[in-house]
Order: structure tokens, then C-alpha cells, then sequence
């Protein structure tokens, strides 16, 4: 039997998420440059050279937007602001017409009954502290605090949640160690940096945020089962070391004021200095914690590597996604049940992003992706048995609405439950869609 609302606790929210960078149009509105914006501009970096200058412009087309959540009979909706768009140069002068933007667009929530979940962060930094270095700088803690309590003034007296940083690991180590996302470095000093500092602005926007009087405060943290590719200790061992980056590096630090051993092998030289003076401010205690999951992967030892971490990843046998990604629901029953177990107890958990990808089609106006209603089903499964093993699981957000801008790999991998036709901007909701609204209204 398909799983719907009534399987779940009183009071479950269910929801979809989006990021400002990905639907909003970048190009509109008075918005500053962003590193994604020169990321993408330079060679071989985003198929096609795709930016986020128009996306879906959802930036003039969000009433409709909304309209779609709340006709699903949404509960929430997880948006994030962008910072350029509020702060043009990061710091300094606010753009009106930004702030505006964000205030219209939480009262439309409000409006339509739907519980606005606010990320703060979720990746555009601006270009004039990207030319400062960015999170390798640890001002930016304090760069990051001062955005936070402008964009607080303007909406967060009616937002529901609040989530600092959407996938620290994404923030740090994928975009300064392995160079995928913006700002593409790939520099074990940088990556060590940003891996601390990207916890220091978290802990500095909690303590403002706290300071003003705000609850219901969390973070955003992404998963990916490591598993490892076979029984010997070099390959536990590399699975454990990549379990270490991914998963233990971020939670480790908030609830236990310490970093995971694995990773410090590689980080520990290159970490900046007094480090561990921060662990205070990082281990500030969350009311929320949120888990983004789509994937595993599986890792062997690579002792011939020249250099930490002398991994490498081999193929799995599962179905994959448009992405290339195994379909594994099992991993995320293991980190919500795992994350109740070992790091947070019973605090609140919210599954934040969990989707896929498909090559979807509008045909005789519609689009049917039964794959993508067999996943949200499976991945539903994952959560309703982690509950009954004691996760303390309070809400599901589909990543994504819309399809949109998904970074590296431009706009050709859509995400969304409702279709996006880049030429016209149509939207057209998916088979998934209606298969959501009819859970939710039962
Ligand atoms: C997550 C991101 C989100 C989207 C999905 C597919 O890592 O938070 O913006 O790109 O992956």
C-alpha cells in the first residue's frame, strides 16, 4: 500500500524545497555578481556554460509559484535568500528592491497557508568576498553574521524555521578541495579552511539570531551512505575516512565540539591557526536538524595514490537516476536512525532535500515519471520505518518544486515535481505531483 499522510505522526510536514540561485534569475533586480555567476562564465566548469542570470525567473513569476505548493496542499515550503541579492557587494549598501523582494514573497506564503522555512545560505556568495577568499577567509563568519541580521529584520518576525547553511560539505569540500562548484578551487588548504569556517558562520549566525530573540534555529546537513567495497581493513578504512569527511565532519563538531579523526588526518596541518578556540561557538545547540539525502557510494582503498585521502569510488549495481546516482532509500533510514542514535537524541529531524533527477518530457501536455513516484514512495518507506525506530522525524521537503538550475550540470537535469519549459517558462505539474497532493489530502 502507497503511504500517505495518515501514516505519518500528527502534525508531519510535508514540503517542497527550492534555492534562490536556481529559480529566482540572478539577472533581475538589482542583485550583486556571485561566484556562481564568474564559475560558470569560465570554461568547462557548467555544461553549457549555464548560469542562473533567468533560471525560472520565479522572481516575477512566484505568485504562480506558491499558487502550486499550496494547491498541492503543501504544509511548508523550504526557500533560501540570496545574499547578493540583499546585499549587492556582500556588505554595505541593501538593495530595497531585494528586501522587497523577500518580504512579498514570505507574506505569499503566509498567505496560502504555508509555513515559510528559511535558509540563509545556499551558495551564492557575493563576488566581493569571494575576491576577499571567500569561506578561506574567517572573516566571513562575521560577513555572514551581519547578512543574517539584515535579511532577520526584514522577514524573520513570520518565518517558521530557520536554517543557517544548506550542505556545509558542498560549501567547503566539494567546491575547494574536489573543484566542482564555485568557487572550483582544488587546494587541501583552502578546503581545510572552508571546512572550519563554514562551521564558524554557522555558530556566529546562531548566536546573533539567538541574541535577537529567535527560536526554532537549525542547519541543513547533506548525507551519502559510504559503503565500503569490500571486507578488508584498507577498504573499511576508506569507507571510514570518506564517512568522516561527509558525514561526521559537520555533525561531529556541532554536538561534540570535535572533529572526526579520519579527516584530520588529511586537515590537521593545514587547518587555521587557534582552530579550536572556534569549537565553542560552532557547538551551539540546534532546536532542528536537517538531512538532505539522494545517494551512496562505495569506496576501496587506493594505496598507490600520491596523496590523503588514497580513496577511490567504484561503481555500484543499483538503478541510477538521471544523475548517475543509485537509488538507496536503506541510507536514509540508516543516517535518520544513526543521527537519533549517536549524535542528536531525540531533537527534531526534518528530511530537508530528497529527490531525483529525470529526463522528463511534456507529452500531450502532461509528463508521467513513475520512476520518481516509485522513489518518493520507497524513500517515504525509509522515513516511516526510521520513525518507528525512534528517529524523531517531524517533515518531508521533495527536492525540488521546479525543475531548475542544478549547478554544475546546468538545466538539463530536472529535479522537479512540477515540469519547466526553459523557452516559455510554462510550468506543467508532473504525474508526481498529483501522486503528492493525494497523499498529503489523505
Ligand atoms: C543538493 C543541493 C540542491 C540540489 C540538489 C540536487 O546538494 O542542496 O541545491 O542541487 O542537491
Amino acid at each position: 500500500m502507497p503511504l500517505t499522510r495518515s501514516d505519518f505522526p500528527d502534525g508531519f510536514l510535508f514540503g517542497a524545497a527550492t534555492a534562490a540561485y536556481q529559480i529566482e534569475g540572478h539577472g533581475f533586480g538589482g542583485a550583486g555578481p556571485t561566484h556562481w555567476d564568474s564559475f560558470a562564465a569560465t570554461m568547462g566548469n557548467v555544461k553549457g556554460g549555464e548560469d542562473g542570470a533567468v533560471a525560472c525567473d520565479h522572481y516575477h513569476r512566484w505568485q504562480q509559484d506558491l499558487d502550486l505548493l499550496r494547491d498541492a496542499g503543501m504544509d511548508a515550503y523550504r526557500f533560501s535568500t540570496s545574499w547578493a541579492r540583499v546585499l549587492p557587494e556582500g556588505r554595505g549598501a541593501l538593495n530595497p528592491e531585494g528586501i522587497a523582494f523577500y518580504d512579498r514573497l514570505v507574506d505569499g506564503m503566509l498567505e496560502r497557508g504555508l509555513k515559510p522555512i528559511h535558509t540563509l545560505y545556499h551558495w551564492e556568495m557575493p563576488s566581493t568576498l569571494a575576491d576577499l577568499g571567500g569561506w578561506t577567509n574567517r572573516d566571513v563568519a562575521g560577513w555572514f553574521g551581519d547578512y543574517v541580521e539584515v535579511i532577520d529584520d526584514a522577514i524573520g518576525d513570520r518565518v517558521h524555521q530557520i536554517a543557517t547553511i544548506n550542505e556545509p560539505w558542498c560549501v567547503a569540500y566539494l567546491s575547494h578541495f574536489l573543484g566542482l562548484h564555485a568557487p572550483g578551487l582544488r587546494d587541501i588548504r583552502a578546503a581545510a579552511r572552508a571546512m572550519h569556517h563554514v562551521l564558524l558562520a554557522h555558530g556566529e549566525a546562531m548566536t546573533r539570531l539567538r541574541a535577537r530573540g529567535r527560536d526554532n534555529l537549525g542547519i541543513v546537513l547533506n548525507f551519502e551512505y559510504a559503503q565500503p567495497a569490500g571486507n578488508s581493513p584498507a577498504d573499511l578504512a576508506a569507507a571510514a575516512t570518506a564517512d568522516a569527511i561527509f558525514n561526521r565532519w559537520f555533525i561531529q563538531a556541532i554536538t561534540h565540539g570535535t572533529y572526526p579523526d579520519e579527516a584530520m588526518e588529511g586537515f590537521a596541518p593545514h587547518m587555521p591557526q587557534g582552530w579550536q578556540n572556534d569549537m565553542a561557538t560552532i557547538q551551539q545547540p540546534l532546536d532542528w536538524l536537517g538531512v538532505n539525502y539522494y545517494t551512496r557510494h562505495i569506496y576501496a582503498a587506493d594505496p598507490a595514490a600520491p596523496t590523503w585521502p588514497r580513496t577511490r569510488e567504484v561503481p555500484g549495481h543499483l538503478a541510477t537516476t538521471q544523475m548517475g546516482w543509485e537509488i538507496y532509500p536503506e541510507g536514509l533510514h540508516h543516517f535518520l536512525t544513526w543521527l537519533a542514535q549517536n549524535y542528536v537524541g531525540d531533537l527534531p529531524l526534518f528530511v530537508t532535500e530528497n529527490g531525483m533527477a529525470r529526463d522528463d518530457r511534456v507529452e500531450n501536455g502532461k509528463v508521467f515519471d513513475p520512476e520518481r513516484m516509485d522513489f518518493i514512495q520507497r524513500h517515504l518507506g525509509a522515513m516511516h520505518k526510521a520513525i518507528g525506530d525512534g528517529a524523531n522525524l517531524r517533515g518531508f521537503f521533495y527536492w525540488s518544486l521546479l525543475d531548475n538550475y542544478e549547478w554544475a550540470e546546468g538545466y538539463d537535469k530536472r529535479f522537479g515535481i512540477v515540469h519547466v519549459d526553459y523557452q516559455t517558462q510554462v510550468r506543467t505539474p508532473k504525474a508526481s505531483y498529483s501522486m503528492l497532493k493525494d497523499l498529503i489530502a489523505k
